[in-house]
């Protein structure tokens, strides 16, 4: 049983996890109204209930607004326009066809959503320096982690910040998710003062939404349950009638 303050059934519950869980998109359009500092805090005090590893909490963020993101996103723009940060190297290369697949899909939905042509180098560009301006949001987070730490301490990080998106949209506020920051690392750094010991895992654009433009209409399909999961063990099903 989930405990709640209010009398609310188990189904109630269930429901309204379902439905913000569903609701989460990421969102690259954003109004420009700031955000209180209160309510990011509460976000990010729900955020850090995630599991980690032996509890060790590997998650550090930087929650920028103002000039002091405005200042980064100049940076950041100035950088990726120099060409200065190491070619991202997100995906292993070759990558196995049945990501590539789902990565090509992805572009293609992403770039038609904006109107842009798969081999127009120079708009796709332009829509990947958006990310540094945290695609206009009011808030951006810079989430990072000890550089010491193993691969599995990752996992706890992609747990906080899912965290992190739902508790945000439970509240009407929209996320995007983005690795793009992490190339950017020596920029960031610099800008934030992190310690040594830091690397950039990933960043954050926070805010509300537009839902007016296009790009954050697009929904990305899923795979099926029945092809990426085995289930074992369970009596079978009962044949349909
Ligand atoms: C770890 C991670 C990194 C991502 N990096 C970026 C990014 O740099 N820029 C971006 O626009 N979207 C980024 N995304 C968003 C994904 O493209 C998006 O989650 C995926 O297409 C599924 O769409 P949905 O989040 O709307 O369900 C990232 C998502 C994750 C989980």
């Amino acid at each position: 049983m989930v405990q709640t303050a209010i009398e609310w059934s188990q189904e109630t519950v269930a429901r309204c996890v379902a439905t913000v869980v569903g609701a989460r998109r990421s969102v690259r359009a954003f109004s420009p109204d700031p955000l209180r500092r209160e309510l990011v805090e509460q976000i990010l005090e729900e955020a850090a209930t995630a599991p980690s590893g032996a509890n060790i909490q590997p998650w550090r963020v930087y929650v920028v607004s103002g000039t002091v993101k405005d200042e980064l996103a100049d940076i950041l723009v100035a950088a990726f326009r120099a060409g200065s940060a190491p070619a991202p190297a997100h995906f292993p290369d070759p990558l196995p066809d049945v990501f590539r697949t789902r990565l090509t899909d992805f572009g293609a939905r992403y770039y038609a959503s904006l109107g842009i042509d798969r081999n127009d180098t120079p708009a796709r560009m332009r829509q990947t320096e958006q990310n540094f301006s945290f695609f206009g949001a009011p808030v951006g987070l810079i989430i990072s982690i000890d550089r010491r730490l193993k691969p599995h301490s990752w996992i706890d990080i992609g747990l906080f910040a899912q965290n992190l998106m739902i508790a945000a949209k439970a509240r009407g506020i929209d996320t995007c998710p983005q690795v793009a920051f992490a190339p950017f690392h020596d920029q960031i750094a610099s800008h934030l003062h992190m310690p040594p010991e830091e690397v950039t895992a990933f960043g954050m654009s926070m805010g509300c939404g537009d839902p007016e433009a296009k790009v954050n209409q697009t929904r990305m399909p899923r795979e099926r349950v029945q092809d990426f999961a085995r289930i074992l063990g369970f009596p079978a099903p009962p044949a349909p009638r």
